[in-house]
């Protein structure tokens, strides 16, 4: 299932299902030629860098060959953030969504009720109406 879980990582880079977080400088450091205090939170977002065309050439095209082989850059995309905070679930969610899609689309057909449907941004992205289908099984 090497290519589902490709275009799952395609879904997750233009549209991260976490907006990110805070994290604390534990030092004054230097980014992008500002100065951030010790002490001061800083907010990381993964769609700053999922969209960034140095790391994700025509970001806003849907490419899930983008992560064949090494697949991208460490620290570039972070639907589950990085470092010693990485998402635990993580693991977990592949074995999910794997097992989800593969049994949906090699059952049935899906069809959008609402086709140009709008994603709605809060805490987390959600489909304006919640996605409703038409579910039909696959002719035998
Ligand atoms: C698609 C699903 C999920 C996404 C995109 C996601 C994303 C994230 C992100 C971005 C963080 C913050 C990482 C950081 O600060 O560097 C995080 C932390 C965390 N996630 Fe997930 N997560 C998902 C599902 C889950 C599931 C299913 C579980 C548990 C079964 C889980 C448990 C946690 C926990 C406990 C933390 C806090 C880790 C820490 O601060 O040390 N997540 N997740």
């Amino acid at each position: 299932m090497e290519y589902t879980w490709n275009v799952v990582h395609e879904c997750m880079r233009i549209t991260p299902p976490s907006i990110g977080g805070f994290k604390e400088s534990t030092a004054e450091c230097t980014f992008a030629g500002f100065t951030i205090p010790k002490g001061w939170k800083v907010l990381w977002t993964p769609h700053s860098s999922h969209m960034n065309p140095d790391y994700f050439p025509e970001p806003q095209k849907f490419d899930p060959s983008r992560f064949e082989g090494s697949g991208p850059a460490p620290f570039t995309y972070v639907p589950f953030g990085g470092g010693a905070t990485i998402c635990p679930g993580r693991s977990y969610v592949k074995l999910v969504i794997l097992a989800f899609t593969h049994n949906m689309v090699t059952r049935f057909t899906l069809e959008k009720f609402i086709p140009n449907e709008k994603m709605l941004f809060g805490a987390t992205p959600k489909p304006a109406y919640d996605l409703p289908l038409r579910i039909h099984p696959h002719k035998k």
